[in-house]
């Protein structure tokens, strides 16, 4: 299988042209390498003027964000249902700085559903706040999946993907990175939930490691951490950068 490296935007940049210029030069490495799936999840307001740069698969848009009710009385949200109709395939749901904002594992839940109903790639984020001597942590982040994976039919499984990002390990105020044994751990943990869940079905999720990713780790966490891609956020937005760490994730033998 491919190597999935998902670039997270966040709410960068600030100009639609550099947004273009960033996503043209990202496309143009990503469009080089047959082993890697590229996503780039830019603000939503950009996909569909990125949209007009897309050819072909190799690089393709995702968004960061939406909505679970197809339309309707929903001040300011977009719905899965408007994003499939103009042709993005991922989204990402879930993630912590969403859940800061409130977002609950119940309104996660409906998001994939609704996700998966769409014919969407669903890129479900889970991760703790801290680590405690007890591997509380690891309870958590059980719950976590099985709450937002409730209801989803064996036969969805391959829409489903799960990025591991640890919340202390994330952005510029990051403590520190996650090691590689940080990473590893919990892949293992989120192979036993899937299988605890869905028997020998569960293997078909990818699992994905964010946080602090850059081009010199990236090669390191493919490697040994167990993990079919990346979620990345700060060093997607410098195309250079971020092409390092396709070209890293092009470099691993391609896997299942
Ligand atoms: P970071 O963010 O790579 O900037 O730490 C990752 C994320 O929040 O998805």
């Amino acid at each position: 299988m491919k190597k999935l490296i998902i670039g997270n935007w966040k709410m960068y940049p600030s100009k639609l042209k550099d947004a273009q210029e960033k996503f043209k030069a990202i496309k143009k490495i990503a469009g080089t390498f047959r082993n890697v799936q590229t996503v780039v999840c830019p603000p939503l307001v950009y996909i569909s003027e990125l949209k007009k740069l897309t050819t072909g698969y190799r690089c393709v848009l995702g968004s960061q964000n939406a909505w679970f009710e197809k339309e309707g009385a929903f001040t300011g949200e977009v719905s899965l249902s408007m994003l499939a109709s103009i042709g993005v395939q991922y989204v990402i749901v879930g993630h912590s700085e969403r859940r800061a904002m409130g977002e609950t594992d119940e309104l996660v839940n409906k998001k994939v559903l609704a996700g998966i109903k769409e014919k969407m790639t669903v890129v479900l984020c889970v991760g703790e706040r801290e680590r405690d001597q007890d591997g509380e942590y690891m309870r958590f982040i059980s719950e976590q999946i099985k709450d937002a994976l409730h209801g989803v039919q064996k036969k969805e499984l391959k829409q489903i993907v799960i990025a591991y990002e640890p919340i202390w390990a994330i952005g510029k105020h990051a403590d520190h990175p996650a090691s590689i044994d940080d990473a590893l751990e919990v892949t293992i943990l989120i192979k036993k939930t899937l299988a605890d869940m869905f028997g020998k079905d569960g293997a078909i999720i990818s699992i994905l490691y964010g946080g602090s990713v850059d081009a010199k780790n990236a090669w390191e966490f493919l490697l040994k951490s167990q993990v079919d891609g990346l979620l990345v956020g700060r060093a997607s937005l410098d195309p250079k950068v971020f092409g390092e760490i396709l070209e890293s994730a092009e470099k691993i033998k391609p896997s299942k």
